[in-house]
């Protein structure tokens, strides 16, 4: 099967990288959110990121506008009947996702591939929502898209070889690198880094040091490239508390629960550099 067409769900951060990667590598992307304002502010983050590689001799003008050229903008989920593969990568909530699942399945080709970059939630469960289970999978980038060059690809019980490698060849078409998860909870990405992140907000809570005490021991000692605060705020605080929900609610161990503090960020719209507050502030 030949991808020519490739839809993608959500205009935020993660959906404009996938859009960005995809358009890079030749093929037609349609860039679908639910407002006109969205769209335009998903274009727009790609439009500078392109623009900063040509500045940086990354790419030529030319190449700029080719890559801008194959990205068409749609606020009506009826435009992706044209995709032959579609990636939702809309906001980490279970019935959003289930909707725009029913939905895709019933305006697409029965061809077409439906993928999911859900952080956490079982691909199994999401496939249930459609007709066409051996064709849904999980297609999961690391934020920021350009830059990070994993895609962890995830069989639900159902998908089928093919789904697998269309997916997995799309991955090494993107210049990422691919590794297969089995469907549970939180993958393997997130079941391992938000624990660790969870464990980061424990230690503010309970006065073992400052967020920049914290991230620079991390940052330092590890040799990792930000503090894991930074890079909650960077992921956004309210997908950090969805991931720990559906590790806790997804494996009933007392481990995986949510610190109280991530909750209360949360709750207080404190939810990284995207609202502008986070663990730190951002102007
Ligand atoms: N979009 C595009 N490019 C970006 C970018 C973005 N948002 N942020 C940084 N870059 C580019 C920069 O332009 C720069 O490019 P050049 O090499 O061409 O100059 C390059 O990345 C390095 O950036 P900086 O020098 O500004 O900063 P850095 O060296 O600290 O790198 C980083 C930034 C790549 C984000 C690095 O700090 C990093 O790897 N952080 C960890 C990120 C991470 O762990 N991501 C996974 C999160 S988990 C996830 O996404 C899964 C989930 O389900 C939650």
């Amino acid at each position: 099967m030949e991808v020519k067409t490739f839809g993608v769900i959500g205009a935020g951060q993660m959906g404009n990288g996938i859009a960005q990667v995809a358009a890079m590598s030749g093929l037609q992307v349609i860039m679908n959110d639910i407002k006109e304002e969205f769209v335009q502010r998903g274009l727009n983050n790609i439009t500078g990121i392109l623009s900063k590689n040509v500045e940086k001799g990354k790419m030529t003008a030319e190449e700029k506008s080719a890559v801008l050229g194959r990205i068409k903008t749609s606020v009506n989920l009826q435009d992706l009947e044209a995709a032959d593969y579609v990636v939702e990568a809309a906001t980490e909530n279970q019935p959003i996702k289930f909707k725009i699942f029913q939905d895709l399945d019933k305006i697409c080709s029965p061809e077409t591939i439906l993928a999911s970059n859900t952080s956490s939630i079982p691909i199994g469960r999401i496939a249930a929502q459609t007709k066409r289970p051996e064709k849904v999978i999980g297609m999961h980038f690391m934020n920021p898209v350009p830059v990070m060059k994993l895609v962890e690809v995830i069989r639900g019980l159902a998908t089928s070889d093919e789904t697998f490698k269309v997916t997995w060849d799309l991955s090494i078409k993107f210049g990422k690198t691919p590794a297969e998860s089995s469907d549970f909870p939180g993958f393997i990405a997130n079941r391992i880094l938000m624990p660790m992140i969870n464990e980061a907000v424990y230690a503010l809570y309970h006065g073992v040091g400052t967020p920049e005490a914290i991230d620079t021991v991390m940052k330092l000692g590890m040799n990792h490239p930000m503090g894991p605060l930074t890079l909650a705020d960077l992921i956004g605080l309210d997908t950090c508390l969805a991931i720990m929900e559906t590790l806790y609610e997804g494996f009933c161990d007392s481990k995986y629960r949510p610190c109280p503090l991530l909750r209360k960020y949360v709750e207080a719209g404190w939810l990284g550099r995207k609202s502008g507050r986070g663990f730190y502030e951002y102007k």
